[in-house]
């Protein structure tokens, strides 16, 4: 099975957003704007409660899925469709917004280490303006394979028959991938797939080296390989079939026209956004 090159390597623009939470904006950004299906990718990660105290007060979303990982922190979820839901270390928020959702996300913890990544997931043309939808998978969900190579954590998609519980609406595969200081790992990713592995600790040789807080952005055909010397490394894998649609944003919605966006806004502003 031959390997997957990197296309490009980023690191991403430091950002606020919410109320004022600081966090780099890794996809999404003016160097990378997206990669198909995927449209942002945020890391947050702070010990000191300035930098995401005020949170995301309630905004609305329309026409993908955000799904947020925790790596370290406490934060709640509550939105317009009646979800609530506390997001501890390890668990994985999933929410649908389709026609329209308002959500707030507002950490509950005032001290200590608040570390995650945000992911938005487009939907495909025809699911745009399904109802919302949530799901709130708790840390021991979540599966992984161990073995002497480290740690695999299946979020959603499959790794060596091991399937993830996050359900999505286009095929991806997200999993959290720790490796031990000595060891390789191939990860079989389908054929015509995008995919990214974003390093956040150690370093790791992936056909090139990598480092913490580095994107790598492969090609689309082969295994993805990651090799530690010396140092365990940590990172966030995630693939994705491509829609290959036209993707039209404005702010907190993601169409496929200008004029689905305008009446996103419409929608908003009047009142017959949320059900
Ligand atoms: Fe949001």
């Amino acid at each position: 099975m031959n390997q997957r090159q990197i296309n490009q390597i980023v690191e991403g623009v430091k950002t606020t957003d919410g109320a004022g939470v600081n966090l780099t904006r890794i996809i999404g950004s003016p160097e990378l704007n997206m990669l198909d299906p995927f449209l942002l990718l945020d890391e947050f990660g702070s010990d000191n409660p300035d930098d995401y105290i005020a949170g995301f007060p309630p905004h609305p979303h329309r026409g993908f899925e955000t799904i947020t990982y925790m790596l370290n922190g406490k934060w709640q979820h509550r939105d317009s469709a009646g979800n609530e839901g506390k997001l501890g270390e390890g668990s994985v928020q999933w929410m649908t917004a389709g026609r329209g959702i308002v959500h707030s996300e507002m950490p509950i913890q005032t001290d200590g280490l608040a570390r995650g990544f945000q992911l938005w997931l487009n939907l495909p043309k025809e699911k745009k303006m399904i109802e919302p939808a949530y799901q709130d998978i708790e840390s021991e969900q979540i599966p992984f394979v161990k073995n002497d190579k480290g740690t695999v954590k299946v979020i959603s998609g499959e790794y060596n028959g091991t399937i993830g519980p996050g359900k999505s609406h286009t095929p991806v595969l997200i999993m959290d991938i720790r490796l031990n200081p000595e060891s390789e790992i191939s990860i079989p990713v389908m054929d015509g797939w995008n995919a990214f592995g974003f390093i956040y600790e150690g370093d790791v040789k992936s056909g090139e080296s990598l480092s913490k807080g580095q994107l790598a952005i492969y090609n689309t055909e082969g295994n993805i390989h990651f090799k530690t010397n010396g140092t365990q490394a940590s990172i966030y894998l995630v693939a994705g079939e491509p829609l290959n649609e036209p993707v039209a944003r404005g702010g907190p919605f993601v169409m496929n026209t200008r004029g689905e966006i305008i009446k996103a806004f419409e929608d908003y502003q009047n009142g017959s956004f949320t059900p």
